[in-house]
Order: C-alpha cells, then sequence, then structure tokens
C-alpha cells in the first residue's frame, strides 16, 4: 500500500514540480539567477534528479506511466534552461562590450609612392609646358634601338640587357628598355616646337637586387625647336631638380655617351641631405647622380623626319624609383614593389 501512495505522489507531484519549475524559470533575468535556478533543479542533488531516483521504489507495472511523465518534466527543464543559458551568454557578452570607446577607424587606401612620385614630377614638366607622350611597352628594334642610333652589334641589343618577344611572324619585337623609343615616336609624328616629357615602365634583362629592378619606371623629356641649345639643357635639368630635390642644390655636368645625344652627360647634384658634405644618401661624395641627359644627335633628327638644320634639342632621361630612392632613404629598391603596409603607410 504505501508503495501505492508513493506511486500517486510523485505521479501527483510532477505537474506541480513542473508548476514551481515555470515560476522560477519566469524570475530569471540574467546569469547570476540561472546560475540559481541550475544549483536548485539540475544538478545531481537538484529536484529533477530526485524525482529521478524515486522511480525505483515505483512498482514495475507503473514505471512507464510515471518514467514517460517524469521524461517530460526532464525534456522541458532542460529546454528551457539551454534557452536561458544561451540568452544570457550573449547578455553577457554585449556587457563587455564598452560602447563609449572611439570606433576602429577603417584603413582608406593611399596613392602608390612611385605614383605619387610620378605625379609630382609631371606637375613640375607641366608647370614649365612641358607635355605628356606616351607609347607601347612592346616595341618594335627600330623605335627601341634602331633610329636611336645603336650600331645593330651594339651591347644593349644583346640578349643580357633586352627581352626579346616571341612573335610567330616578327623577331624584331621586344619590351622596350627606355622611354626613348616613345620620343622617336612623338618626332614622327610631330613637327617641332616639341616639348614633352615620357612617363612609363621600361624593361631590361638585370639580376634582381637591392639596387636594380627588371622592371622600373622611367621619365624622358624632350624639347626641340629652332635654336635650342646646351644651356637650355641645363636650365631645364636645373629648374625641375632644384622644385623637385631641393632650392639650394648645386650642379656638376659630367661627360657621357649615349648614341642618341650629341654631346652627352650625367648630371650630378649637391645632396639635398647633407648639402655636400658627405651622408649615407650621398655615399660620403656630396653628390647624387640624377639623370642622363644631351643633345639629341643631328641623325636620330633625320631618322625620325626632323631637319637637323633648322631644329636642335635636348632630351633627359631618368629612374624614378632611384629618385624616390634618394628622397627617402629607402636602401632596398625592392621594398617599393612588395607592398608592405609597414612601408607604404609612411607615403
Ligand atoms: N635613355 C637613357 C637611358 O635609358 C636615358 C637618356 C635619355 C639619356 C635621354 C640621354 C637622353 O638610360
Amino acid at each position: 500500500m504505501s508503495d501505492l501512495s508513493s506511486q500517486q505522489s510523485l505521479l501527483e507531484r510532477i505537474p506541480l514540480v513542473r508548476q514551481e519549475l515555470e515560476a522560477d524559470l519566469s524570475r530569471v533575468s540574467d546569469a547570476d539567477s540561472l546560475e540559481a535556478f541550475r544549483l536548485k533543479h539540475m544538478v545531481r542533488k537538484g529536484t529533477l534528479q530526485t524525482l529521478v531516483d524515486e522511480l525505483r521504489t515505483v512498482p514495475k507495472e507503473d514505471k512507464p506511466a510515471v518514467g514517460k511523465s517524469l521524461n517530460e518534466l526532464r525534456t522541458f527543464a532542460e529546454s528551457a534552461f539551454e534557452e536561458l543559458q544561451e540568452r544570457h551568454k550573449k547578455t553577457v557578452v554585449h556587457a563587455q562590450v564598452d560602447a563609449t570607446l572611439p570606433a576602429r577607424g577603417q584603413h582608406a587606401g593611399s596613392i602608390h609612392p612611385i605614383t605619387q612620385t610620378l605625379d609630382k614630377i609631371i606637375d613640375i614638366f607641366a608647370s614649365m609646358g612641358f607635355t605628356v607622350a606616351d607609347g607601347p611597352e612592346v616595341e618594335d628594334d627600330a623605335h627601341n634601338f634602331g633610329k636611336l642610333n645603336f650600331a645593330p652589334d651594339h651591347p644593349a641589343r644583346d640578349m643580357q640587357d633586352t627581352f626579346f618577344v616571341d612573335h610567330p611572324t616578327r623577331n624584331d619585337l621586344l619590351l622596350r628598355t627606355h622611354t626613348s623609343s616613345v620620343q622617336v615616336r612623338v618626332m614622327e609624328s610631330t613637327q617641332p616646337p616639341i616639348r614633352c616629357i615620357m612617363p612609363g615602365k621600361v624593361y631590361r634583362n638585370e639580376t634582381v637586387s637591392t639596387r636594380a629592378l627588371a622592371e622600373f619606371f622611367q621619365v624622358e623629356g624632350l624639347y626641340i625647336d629652332k635654336g635650342v641649345s646646351m644651356a637650355d639643357l641645363k636650365g631645364t635639368i636645373m629648374a625641375f631638380a632644384r622644385k623637385f630635390y631641393d632650392a639650394d642644390a648645386q650642379f656638376r655636368f659630367r661627360t657621357s655617351y649615349f648614341p642618341f645625344t650629341e654631346p652627352s652627360a650625367e648630371v650630378d647634384m649637391s645632396c639635398f641631405l647633407c648639402k655636400g658634405a658627405g651622408c649615407r644618401v650621398c655615399k660620403f661624395s656630396g653628390w647624387l647622380e640624377i639623370c642622363g641627359c644631351g643633345m639629341v644627335h643631328p641623325q636620330v633628327l633625320t631618322n625620325c623626319g626632323i631637319d637637323p638644320d633648322v631644329y636642335s634639342g635636348f632630351a633627359f632621361g631618368f629612374g624614378v624609383e632611384r629618385t624616390l630612392m634618394m628622397l627617402t632613404g629607402i636602401d632596398d629598391i625592392r621594398l617599393l614593389y612588395q607592398n608592405d603596409l609597414r612601408v607604404l603607410k609612411q607615403f
């Protein structure tokens, strides 16, 4: 008989316990009250497990009905508990966010230092009346070498220096080794006065090192008119360099050789950093080499359809990456192409 009463009381108590659970659940408002709920009902010695333990005392024939009812109660309690656990976990995470902190900024992209340098160079020459000319990067031998007076056996045509292009029907194509090829194209298509610069990518079959790349940017310039002299060349280069590098720069023109200019020169500028005293940037010489230049060879003018008895002109050219290295003190040219944000963010 006592078995019967305990069975009845267990069955009777299940709905009562459920009411209690529901009341306790409705009072859970944060992680702390949820923990109190867990300790009261869900642990080994809690309400639910105590009821389950009592199932042992229920007569065999009644176990299925009592067990089913108990299972329903447990499923209800566990799913309600899990749901609250999920909700209050999120609440805790939210509570840790300090909404008064300043927002994390988005990183804006910026113009690459090489492009910035090119833009600055173009601006300065534009202010002196130079326009910008463009031409193909895949060139033919005539525009890159032939019309510029390179002898057929000139070493620059050698495989060592030039990337030749495989083509099914032509064997004279190459990646331009300088933008002087654009000078030829401008002279072929325009009668003087000509005053323009040719910025662009050039290619040379060189071993990449701290000082050299196999592809890099050049800016070349060309000025052709009646009576243009070496004095105009010097004045233009000095005016550019004083704007671009250093207003107080001193200059040194050294004789040099290029097949397409006569006479030819290389220009050194007093180091803008140490003003000639000697430092790391100028390798303690006090001088920085800034460009190659010269008076356009009369034969080149003739090759391009301009009469050398009427017109004369000058040309110059320099590498943009080296220019940037001098300006910034970057001592490995490859850094300019690795897109390492630690480098790029400095510009
Ligand atoms: N084309 C030369 C070079 O690539 C530079 C240069 C241009 C020199 C014009 C003289 C005149 O090195």
